[in-house]
């Protein structure tokens, strides 16, 4: 079977953790085991994807290059209750376009998700044309989530690991 690594990126405090463990242990939960790996069938073909749920502070550190050049794939994480963590995404994909191959910038296996879809949605300051154009001109998919009330966030892993196979 095949093993893909994708890294789960953003700003500090965005819903890394929770989109993470939403996805490998299907509970929204504060704290969780780190062994960030779960089996699961895309298109009908198992594999198994390995998740590195970075820190948002590690984005200031060189650690982050290490994180990128080890991922075959990105989910990059904003939160639609804070339109500044938007351009953190723009920052990250610009150091995922630097360090990966930039000849072929515009295929690297991505995938935008904008946290907290409807559980916040009187807080919500990010428009849904907002996100889907930063989705155009990042050349990637966009998923809406809430790991809180399970929305979207196995779609938007599904989506990175048929990225990867493509790639
Ligand atoms: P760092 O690791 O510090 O960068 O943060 P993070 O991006 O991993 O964020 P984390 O998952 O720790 O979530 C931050 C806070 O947002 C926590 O208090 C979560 O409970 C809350 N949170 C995360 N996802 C959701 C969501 O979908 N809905 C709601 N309502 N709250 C959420
Ligand atoms: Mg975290």
């Amino acid at each position: 079977m095949r093993v893909y690594r994708a890294a789960v990126m953003g700003s500090g405090g965005v819903g890394k953790s929770a989109v993470t463990i939403r996805f490998i242990n299907g509970e929204y939960l504060e704290m969780y085991d780190p062994t960030n790996r779960r089996q699961f069938e895309v298109d009908g073909t198992p594999c198994l994807l390995e998740i590195l749920d970075t820190a948002g502070i590690d984005q200031y550190l060189s650690l982050n290059d290490l994180f990128i050049r080890d991922s075959d794939g990105f989910i990059l994480v904003f939160s639609l209750i804070q339109k500044e963590t938007i351009n953190e995404v723009r920052g990250v994909r610009e150091s995922i376009r630097r360090i990966k191959n930039p000849v072929h910038a515009q295929t690297i296996p991505m995938v935008i998700i904008g946290r907290d879809k409807a559980d916040l949605v009187d807080e919500r300051e990010v428009a849904p044309q907002t996100a889907e154009a930063l989705a155009i001109e990042s050349g990637c998919p966009y998923f809406e989530t809430s790991a809180r009330d399970n929305i979207g966030i196995l779609p938007a892993f599904a989506e990175i690991v048929r990225q990867i196979r493509q790639h």
